[in-house]
């Protein structure tokens, strides 16, 4: 198979092409190379989305698959789309669960209302918004259905972990609880939580390519409560912590986020959002993607935040250990 990955410098593109150069594949990424670099065997044909005629160095060429990770950006997508669906076999592209307008309700299949699409260029960077991100997610999905029809593979992940997870969120757990001592964690014993695993979402994302699978998917693993799962999380490491829990109405009270970024807890989610953590999975299940045990993810992130810097360094999401101690006392 002679494969492209817009992309292939970062998390998901880059497992795509690592998955395609291990199963023997052609593999082509069309990126600028500023996030990192594609993966040995890869071939990186200098791509710049924001720039003028971007496809014109993959002129001629032709691909049985393309995989577009575009983020924030409609005219990304169809601007690809005008230059080189004509020369393209299957086209997946990656979108997001922020397209879907109800963010409370559990148990939501990929039928469920969208947010209203927005065709206006949008920034190159994913928003802090997420319903500006969702709603270009909503147009460029459109964009590639129209193209694609029956050979298009449109995929909603909501939490993606794994390597080269830039987000900082799955990895602050296994982090915080190999340091040991009493760890803050949110009281929401009803929160489920569900996420993918970039490795599991790449090895999909090719199977679907070869065995030319199309329509629409959420690609998520199963649904479970977020203190079970921090719990077991702690248990993979055989971690010497205690597990302090705290309500949302104290951890709100102390100045602690949901979610992410400075300051959280990250993957707690407020009543609003747990819809988003809690979506039908067995689609998905029944086209093909498979989870690895959570001991490999967990054993891959904590690995991560050591090639990061350890246990304590600056990060985008969680809290500090002073923030916690405070927010213990
Ligand atoms: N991470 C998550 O948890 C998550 C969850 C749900 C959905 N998603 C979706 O999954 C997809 C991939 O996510 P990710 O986290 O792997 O994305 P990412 O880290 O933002 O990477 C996006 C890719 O876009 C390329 N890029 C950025 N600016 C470009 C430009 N001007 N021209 C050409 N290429 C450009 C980057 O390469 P260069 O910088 O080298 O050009 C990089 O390879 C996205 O569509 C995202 O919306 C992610």
């Amino acid at each position: 198979m002679r494969m492209l990955v817009l992309g292939g410098t970062s998390m998901v593109g880059r497992a795509v092409a690592a998955a395609g150069v291990a199963a023997g594949y052609e593999v082509v990424c069309g990126a600028r190379g500023e996030s990192g670099a594609v993966p040995a065997g890869a071939r990186l044909v200098p791509v710049d989305r924001d720039g003028a005629d971007p496809y014109a160095p993959l002129a001629d060429e032709r691909f049985d698959a393309v995989f577009d990770m575009a983020t924030m950006s409609y005219p990304w997508v169809s601007d690809a789309l005008r230059a080189l669906a004509g020369r393209a076999a299957h086209w997946t592209f990656v979108s997001s669960a922020n397209v879907y307008a109800d963010t409370a309700s559990k148990g939501q299949d990929t039928d469920a209302p969208l947010v209203e699409p927005r065709y206006d260029a949008g920034p190159a960077e994913p928003s802090a918004d997420p319903a500006v991100y969702g709603a270009v997610k909503v147009a460029s999905e459109r964009a590639v259905l129209d193209a694609f029809g029956s050979r298009a593979f449109v995929v909603r992940p909501g939490l993606i972990v794994g390597p080269d997870d830039r987000s900082d969120r799955f990895g602050y757990w296994p982090a915080r609880f190999e340091r040991g001592g009493r760890a803050l964690v949110p009281d929401v014993p009803e929160q489920p939580i569900q996420y993918v695993d970039v490795r599991d979402l790449a090895d999909w994302l090719l199977l679907a390519a070869r065995e030319r699978i199309a329509g629409v998917y959420d690609a998520v693993g199963p649904a479970r409560p977020l203190p079970e799962l921090l719990r077991e999380i702690a248990g993979v490491l055989n971690a010497q912590v205690e597990l302090v829990p705290r309500g949302p109405a104290e951890l709100f009270a102390a100045g602690i986020n949901p979610w992410a970024g400075p300051r959280s807890l990250p993957m707690w989610l407020p009543d609003s959002h747990l819809g988003l953590a809690a979506r039908a999975h067995d689609r998905a299940a029944r086209a093909g993607l498979a989870h690895r045990p959570l001991a490999d993810t967990v054993r891959a992130a904590l690995a991560r935040e050591h090639e990061l810097g350890g246990l304590v360094r600056s990060r985008i999401a969680g809290l500090t250990p002073e923030e916690e101690t405070t927010a213990l006392a």
